[in-house]
């Protein structure tokens, strides 16, 4: 039987959530966006981490930062040190600093404004011992000796090539991080040498196809047990059944058509 300690997640209220500008290919401005269906769908995931027994803590939505809702990629927070995000593009970069102001007022101390571009846990997965990076659209392969000098933690670069999955956490999702094995990930998404490598990584895999990788489905949430997957990801039910874990599917649409799901919604704090 798997288990699910209880965990601490940040999530931040699709309020001003919109989509006005494009910055990945999801994104279309010009497909109208229902914001009381975004936050009755946000409202549902936030509701199921609380019922599986785990912590959500709020930021406060800010007007003009439409993406604040992908509360997952402000920072990277692992043994309770806080690197702040970066991002790629101007119309996210004063998310940054709101999401630090939040670490700061909550008395984390040991907080680095990074000197490279960084986009929290979109591109910074953690197992048991490592930090999988990925790089090629957004974090910058400088971010990761960065992240590894800060946190200790061996980095393993991975290159991401398919615009679709423009972030490591929409290709890529970690099962169980007391274990260095479990993943389930896309490998379209990766460079060939990437394969390779987390083939040699992870032989055990769980390895989506292409269509549960369009839906987000590696966009996921595991606490060790439960798996929060978008519902449209029906294909990997039964691999993560198989392997003694629970899908909990959930329906995160309207928050898609700004390019993200259930993981892009949840930062989670390891303190
Ligand atoms: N519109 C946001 C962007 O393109 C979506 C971010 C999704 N977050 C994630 N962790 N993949 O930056």
């Amino acid at each position: 039987m798997r288990t699910a300690p209880p965990r601490r997640y940040l999530m931040c209220p699709p309020t001003h959530f919109e989509v006005s500008y494009s910055i990945n290919p999801w994104m279309d401005p010009a497909k109208p966006v229902d914001p009381q269906l975004a936050l009755t769908q946000w409202e549902d995931l936030k509701r199921t981490y609380l019922s599986l027994g785990h912590t959500v803590e709020l930021l406060t939505p800010q007007p003009g930062m439409p993406d604040m809702v992908f509360a997952a990629n402000g920072a990277t927070v692992i043994d309770g040190r806080v690197l702040s995000a970066r991002f790629a593009f101007p119309q996210r970069a004063g998310e940054a600093l709101a999401q630090r102001k939040w670490f700061q007022a909550q008395g984390y101390a040991d907080i680095r404004i990074p000197e490279h571009v960084n986009e929290g846990e979109g591109d910074f997965a953690v197992t048991r011992n490592l930090l999988l990076a990925g790089r090629g659209f957004r974090a910058s392969p400088a971010s990761h000796a960065e992240a590894q000098e800060f946190f200790g933690r061996p980095v393993i670069g991975l290159d991401l090539v398919d615009p679709r999955f423009y972030h490591l956490d929409t290709a890529l999702c970690v099962l169980d991080d007391s274990t260095d094995t479990d993943v389930m990930y896309y490998p379209g998404a990766f460079s060939p040498g990437s394969r390779e490598a987390l083939a040699r990584l992870f032989p055990d895999a769980v390895i989506a196809e292409e269509a549960d990788a369009l839906a987000f489905g590696l966009n996921a949430v595991s606490d060790g047990r439960h798996v929060l997957l978008p519902q449209a990801a029906a294909g990997l039910c039964a691999p993560l059944r198989a392997r003694g874990y629970e899908p909990v599917p959930l329906d995160l649409t309207e928050l898609l058509k700004g390019g993200g799901s259930v993981k892009c919604c949840t930062l989670e704090i390891r303190v």
